[in-house]
């Protein structure tokens, strides 16, 4: 059996033998190298696939713990606001603990989303609004009493998700000299610095935005005021880092090149990761993990929509051969 994060991590996070564990083998991602883009980039690339994860993103790593923690404190019923990963995963592991889920979704979720969310018994409301607008609405819930907040400003959250770092001090034989990340409201962020500085080594954390945070194409970070911001600004400081800024035509073009010359298929957020590591200007030689945050089925319309289109074809080999030059 894989081993809850809870367990492998437990000295790190805020955890008793009374916690109960609310596990779906979230977390033990696959980290791998990535040759074409380091001879491309002339940085070694390593990508972090925590697309690999239960719900399909780096979600569940702080969802077991926040999860947990909440059913430990008798917790009736839990909130989040998202764009979308958030609300999966929280329906996921509140299904796993037996309690219900109530998932705000902002305008312009990606549909798979929203879908997964619902699979999983989640009483789902599509907010008439922005992320901003619903993550208020969910802290006011949880300020009635009525819901437990599982979005990243409940610290639960963020403890959970710095056992990333953990992993990639583990996978690589010590910590890389840089790491880039999608930077949407900024709680990953925070995570990480939490995560390096418990281990006592701090790469360059290089998280990346979209440059019209509002309505970018990149729909899980579509954030216009982040709500980790000044944490963000702490963490890039003290980790000798900066935020990056990348285009919605440079995140689409990492988001193809990931797919077709790493075979990592992730969502077009995950892949402002890439954007921002082609952007940044490191040294030559630099040792750079790239988070690959969810995954490429999380977003099949717009997959659709920017891959190349199949071929209609007659169930015959010599129609098929011609076809196929
Ligand atoms: N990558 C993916 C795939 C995400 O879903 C998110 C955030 C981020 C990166 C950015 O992380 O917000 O910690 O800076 N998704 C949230 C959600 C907002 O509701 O699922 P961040």
């Amino acid at each position: 059996m894989t081993t809850p994060l809870i367990d492998r991590f437990r000295e790190h996070l805020p955890v008793s033998d009374a916690t109960p564990r609310i596990s779906l083998g979230e977390g033990s991602t696959p980290l791998v190298p990535a040759p074409r883009l380091s001879e491309r980039l002339g940085v070694e690339v390593w990508l972090k696939l925590e697309s690999a994860n239960p719900t399909g993103s780096f979600k569940d790593r702080g969802m077991t713990v926040a999860v947990s923690k909440a059913v430990e404190e008798g917790a009736a019923a839990i909130v989040v606001a998202s764009t979308g990963n958030t609300a999966s995963s929280a329906a996921a592991y509140a299904a796993k603990a037996g309690i219900p889920a109530l998932v705000l979704t902002s305008q312009g979720t990606a549909g798979a989303k929203v879908a997964q969310a619902r699979m999983y018994g989640a009483r789902v409301l599509e907010v008439r609004g922005s992320f901003g607008e619903a993550l208020a609405a969910a802290r006011e819930l949880e300020r009635r009493g009525t819901h437990a907040l599982a979005n990243s400003v409940n610290p639960h959250r963020i403890a959970g998700q710095t056992t990333v770092a953990f992993e990639i001090a583990e996978q690589l034989g010590g910590v890389p000299d840089a790491v880039t990340l999608p930077y949407g409201g900024g709680g990953n962020t925070r995570a990480l610095f939490l995560g390096f500085e418990a281990l006592g080594a701090m790469p360059r954390l290089l998280p990346v935005q979209a440059a019209s945070r509002a309505d970018t194409v990149a729909s899980a970070i579509r954030i216009a005021d982040p709500v980790h911001a000044d944490e963000v600004s702490e963490a890039v400081g003290r980790s000798d880092g900066r935020v990056v800024t990348a285009k919605d035509d440079e995140i689409l073009r990492s988001w193809q090149s990931l797919a077709t010359e790493e075979g990592v298929f992730c969502e077009p957020s995950s892949a402002a990761s890439l954007a921002g590591l082609e952007r940044a200007g490191l040294p030559k030689g630099t040792r750079v993990v790239c988070l690959v945050t969810g995954h490429g089925l999380k977003d099949p319309a717009l997959a659709a929509e920017h891959a190349p289109r199949p071929v209609e074809v007659d169930p015959d080999a010599d129609a098929i051969a011609e076809a196929a030059r």
